[in-house]
């Protein structure tokens, strides 16, 4: 894990964030209980450049929160004019909030929002995704990944967030919680699965790069 001394020294060298994200960040800071669920700064720049290095048409995120990584995903959709960005939140709570920052972000057209359990409302999105962002409730990230691999482009991207889940994947397995069991088992399947390459970043909380051959 990075520490913060030189996490603030990557964020001073890394592209100043966007005003509207600023303000998400901030406003997400102060209104939520869990906060550091947001992507940030870094990450959200880089989820914004892989956009633009993969250059998607059809994005997928599971598990949107206040809607950080959703903007910042559909800020890096500046070649595709009819790019979307399809997002899922469980907690009707966010609705509003995530709702509001879209449209002052002016990504009403790029940003559908939906309200509900992703595995319910995955199999009803009928795309062929470029990029998919796992980053909801960990006991299911491996049935994501089973849901949505077979409708990823070949060549197509899967990205999951928290893959070292704070060191907790390398600890004691007498402790492990079904959150961490979650983790490991899906950093198991992928990592052996043949239909994929992967790697894995130790990059903030771990994020890992799937990529369908
Ligand atoms: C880590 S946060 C997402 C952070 C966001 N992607 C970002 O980078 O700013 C995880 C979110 O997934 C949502 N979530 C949890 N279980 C879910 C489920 N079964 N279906 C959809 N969303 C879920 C949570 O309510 C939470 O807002």
């Amino acid at each position: 894990m990075i520490e913060s001394p030189l996490q603030a020294y990557a964020e001073a060298h890394t592209t100043p964030e966007i005003p509207i994200l600023a303000r998400l960040n901030r406003e997400t800071n102060l209104t939520q209980i869990h906060p550091q669920m947001l992507s940030g700064h870094l990450q959200g720049t880089l989820l914004r450049m892989f956009c633009q290095m993969i250059r998607p048409e059809r994005i997928l995120e599971i598990g949107t929160f206040t809607g950080y990584s959703a903007i910042s995903l559909a800020l890096g959709l500046g070649h595709a004019p009819s790019g979307i960005v399809h997002t899922i939140e469980i907690n009707p709570e966010q609705e509003q909030g995530i709702r509001q920052f879209i449209r002052e972000a002016g990504l009403e057209e790029q940003v559908i929002l939906h309200i509900g359990k992703a595995i319910e409302i995955i199999p009803a999105l009928t795309e062929s995704w470029d990029l998919v962002f796992i980053d909801a409730d960990k006991p299911n990230y491996l049935n994501y990944y089973k849901m949505v691999l077979p409708h990823v482009r070949q060549g197509g991207f899967i990205m999951a967030d928290n893959v070292l889940w704070d060191g907790k994947v390398i600890g004691d397995p007498a402790k492990m919680d079904k959150d961490t069991l979650g983790i490991i088992e899906f950093n198991d399947f992928v990592h052996q699965d043949d239909h994929v390459e992967n790697a894995v970043l130790p990059f903030r909380d771990g994020l890992m790069i799937i990529r369908k051959k």
